[in-house]
C-alpha cells in the first residue's frame, strides 16, 4: 500500500493540477480535491491520478481530512474515453500505446497501471480519513476512486455504476476489494458483471454510502461529518483507523493482540503527555 510521505517534495501548481483536471483547497486539518473537468463530466486521465498521488505525497502533515467532490452535478464519468484511443489525451500517453503492434511489453503496462494506482492507494493510509461526496454519476473509475475512500456521502441523485466490463475491461483501480469488503462477493459479481447502475437509496442498504442526503444538503452535511471526525484526538483515530483496516484479514486472536499492542502504544504516549504536563 502507498505509505505517507509527509511533507515530502513540493505540492503540484495551479498548472499541474489544471491540466489533471483537479483543484485543491487546504485548510488547515481538512484538504477538499475537486474533480474538475465539467466539459468532459469530470472524467479523468492518468494525469489526474499520478497528480492526486502527488497531492497524498505532499499533503501538509496537519491534514487529518481529505474530501473529494466532483465539480457540478456529476462525480466523474470515469477514465476519459480518449485514453483508449491511439491519440490519447492532450498529448498524454494512451493507455494502448504499442499493444496493436505489440510493441508494448507487459512489464512497462503494469509499471504504467501501477503508478495509476497509486492516485487510489495513498486514500486508505491510517493518518487521514477520507471521505467522498457523491453528486451525481460515478462511473467505473469515478466509482473505484469513491470506494478507495474511507467514507461516502451521497446525495439523493448519486448514481454508481462498474462500468469496465461492459467496455471489456476489468476494474483495476483498486475498487474491486472494497467493493467485495462491503457488498460481498456475490453483489459485487453481480454489480459489475451486469455493469447496472446503484442509486443512492439501494447505496445506503448495500453499505455503499455511510449517509444520503438531499442535493442541497451534501455540502453541509459532508461539513457535519468533517466537524464530528475532527472531535476525537488524531492519534487514537490513526490508531483506530490501522486496527479496522487488519480486522478482516485477522483471526480474533491475532485481532485482539494488535488492540493491546495498540492500546499500549496510546495509554503509554498518554502518560508520556500526562507527566509532561507534571514538569
Ligand atoms: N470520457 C470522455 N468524454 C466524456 C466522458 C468520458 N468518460 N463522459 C462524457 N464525456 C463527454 C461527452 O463525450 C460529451 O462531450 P461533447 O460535449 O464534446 O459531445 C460531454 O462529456 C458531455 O457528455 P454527455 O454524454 O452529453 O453528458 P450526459 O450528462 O448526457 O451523460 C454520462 C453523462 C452518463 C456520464 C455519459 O457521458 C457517459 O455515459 N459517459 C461515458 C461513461 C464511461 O463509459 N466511462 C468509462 C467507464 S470505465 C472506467 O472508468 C475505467
Amino acid at each position: 500500500m502507498a505509505q505517507a510521505a509527509h511533507d515530502a517534495g513540493t505540492a503540484p501548481t495551479e498548472e499541474q493540477l489544471s491540466r489533471a483536471g483537479l483543484r485543491l483547497a487546504v485548510d488547515g486539518p481538512v484538504a477538499r480535491i475537486t474533480i474538475s473537468r465539467p466539459e468532459r463530466r469530470n472524467a479523468m486521465t492518468g494525469r489526474t491520478w499520478t497528480t492526486l498521488a502527488h497531492i497524498g505525497q505532499t499533503l501538509p502533515g496537519d491534514v487529518r481530512i481529505v474530501v473529494i467532490a466532483g465539480e457540478g452535478d456529476i462525480f466523474s464519468a470515469g477514465i476519459d474515453l480518449g485514453m483508449f484511443t491511439p491519440e490519447g489525451v492532450d498529448g498524454e500517453r494512451s493507455i494502448v500505446t504499442g499493444l496493436a503492434d505489440g510493441s508494448a511489453d507487459a512489464a512497462g503496462l503494469e509499471e504504467y497501471i501501477a503508478s495509476l494506482q497509486e492516485g487510489f492507494l495513498w486514500l486508505r493510509r491510517p493518518d487521514l480519513v477520507t471521505v467522498a461526496a457523491v453528486r451525481g454519476h460515478a462511473i467505473g473509475a469515478g466509482f473505484q476512486l469513491a470506494l478507495s475512500c474511507d467514507l461516502r456521502v451521497l446525495a439523493d441523485d448519486a448514481s454508481l455504476c462498474m462500468k469496465e466490463p461492459a467496455l471489456g475491461l476489468v476494474p483495476d483501480l483498486t475498487g474491486t476489494k472494497p467493493l467485495v469488503d462491503i457488498v460481498g462477493v456475490h453483489r459485487a459479481t453481480e454489480i459489475c458483471l451486469t455493469a447496472r447502475r446503484v442509486g443512492a437509496h439501494e447505496a445506503r442498504e448495500l453499505g455503499l454510502a455511510e449517509l444520503v442526503v438531499g442535493v442541497d444538503e451534501l455540502p453541509g452535511a459532508v461539513d457535519d461529518l468533517i466537524q464530528g471526525l475532527l472531535a476525537t484526538d488524531r492519534d487514537a483515530a490513526t490508531a483506530t483507523k490501522d486496527l479496522l483496516q487488519r480486522a478482516t484479514g485477522n483471526t480474533l486472536e491475532q485481532q485482539a493482540e494488535a488492540e493491546r499492542r495498540a492500546q499500549i502504544g496510546r495509554l503509554t504516549a498518554l502518560a508520556a503527555g500526562t507527566a509532561a504536563g507534571r514538569r
